[in-house]
């Protein structure tokens, strides 16, 4: 009887460390989100998790990658799958690139910095957004990994070229470009809540912060957020709180052209990696231009609504200039499936944001860590399944198309 109840009753080893604790039990990134919904500020959370108007582009991102379905190839000898692979010349330990996100810091206070480091750890670039709340050089000096440096144009061209030369003195191995956000979408969640950046601990979000005592702690006892890389400059560098449209609608510049891309080229040697191409036009002038590569990106849907889902662009954008440039895609990526999905269509590389800011919310650096390991794991587990051995292993023959999820 005693030997029976022991055989049945091994008890897992209590983990005393309460951030570990709570990542054990997240088996997924949408388990982070959740956790990141209960720990953050209703304010925060929506900022990081909402979209543009109906949130339709949000949705269709995330459906789309449902609606596509594996085609696994069994019997094929294939072994540990190896999901590594090289973009922009540099290795990648799997085809995932960090997005660049605004105010990271809003989700934790380690913000940029954690997330710079957890990449370098998983093997994987980070983009640092203009939006930062760590500055270029900070970020720089905690990861020797590989970190692409993200360009919205303010309409003061000097500030941008200040901050590309900041980014190539610091080791920075890519510019991306923005080109989905001249104007800021309008984030409905954000006009309902009034939410401004930094956060305002006013009446209204007292009772919020007393409802997330550890955020608001955290929050409270770190230095003030700001956007670390321009501040002290004339054009306000977060000090204020304001809403994000206000600040981004009077400092960006609304027309940005592809002119703007010849200026980029004359003040920084390195490659330029475009962001928010959603048509096949617009790809095979970015090819036609010279870029290295592209992401195939909606903004994860915060910009304009009822846009392409991004991941259906991708055969016919590859099919029109992928023997020319590198195509990375972005949005709705919550799984390593999905990396693998976003693979067999003929993307690079894959980008994400909400997963690691789940993550940051969640459990901070450990968070972050928990998210690359799972996707990376989710790569290689996936792979094996359908039967590749390596990234170029993978092709359109992996997958189809279903009419609904
Ligand atoms: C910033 O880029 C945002 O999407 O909020």
């Amino acid at each position: 009887m005693l030997e029976t109840l022991r055989s049945v009753l091994r008890f897992r080893r209590f983990e005393v460390d309460p951030v570990k604790r709570r990542l054990t039990r997240a088996a997924s990134v949408a388990d982070l989100r959740a956790i990141s919904r209960r720990r953050l500020p209703g304010g925060v959370f929506d900022y990081i998790d909402g979209g543009a108007e109906d949130e339709i582009a949000l949705a269709r991102n995330i459906d789309s990658f449902r609606r596509l379905e594996f085609r696994p190839r069994v019997l094929q000898g294939v072994g540990e799958s190896d999901p590594s692979t090289t973009l922009l010349g540099a290795p990648l330990a799997f085809p995932l690139v960090l997005a660049p996100t605004g105010f990271t810091r809003i989700a934790h206070p380690e913000g940029e910095l954690a997330v710079a480091r957890s990449a370098e750890r998983s093997g994987v670039p980070y983009a640092l957004s203009t939006l930062g709340t760590r500055s270029i050089e900070e970020v720089a000096s905690v990861s020797s990994g590989s970190l692409w440096f993200q360009v919205y144009v303010w309409r003061d061209r000097g500030l941008v070229e200040d901050m590309v030369a900041r980014a190539a003195a610091a080791g920075y191995q890519a510019l991306c470009l923005t080109v989905d956000a001249t104007v800021i979408g309008r984030r409905e969640r954000d006009v309902r809540r009034g939410f401004t950046l930094p956060p305002k601990l006013g009446l209204d979000t007292i009772l919020d912060g007393i409802l997330h005592p550890s955020w608001t702690w955290a929050f409270a006892r770190s230095e003030p957020i700001k956007f670390a890389n321009v501040t002290g400059r004339a054009v306000g560098d977060g000090t204020d709180a304001v809403s994000l449209a206000e600040y981004v609608n009077g400092q960006f510049d609304p027309e940005l052209s592809w002119r703007d891309l010849e200026w980029l080229r004359s003040v920084w040697d390195g490659p330029i990696v475009i962001k928010g191409i959603q048509t096949v036009e617009d790809a095979v002038d970015a090819a036609t231009e010279g870029v290295d590569a592209i992401v195939v990106s909606n903004h994860g849907g915060r910009q304009l609504d009822s846009a392409p889902a991004t991941l259906e662009l991708i055969p016919p954008i590859v099919d029109a200039v992928g023997d020319r440039l590198e195509v990375v895609v972005d949005g709705g990526v919550r799984r390593g499936a999905d990396i693998v999905k976003a693979l067999a269509l003929g993307a690079r590389a894959a980008m994400a944001g909400r997963a690691y800011l789940y993550g940051l919310g969640a459990g901070g650096e450990l968070g972050v860590d928990h998210v690359l390991t799972m996707l990376d794991a989710d790569v290689r587990r996936t792979m094996a399944l359908v039967g590749a051995a390596t990234v170029a292993d993978l092709n359109p023959s992996h997958v189809s198309w279903r009419q609904s999820t």
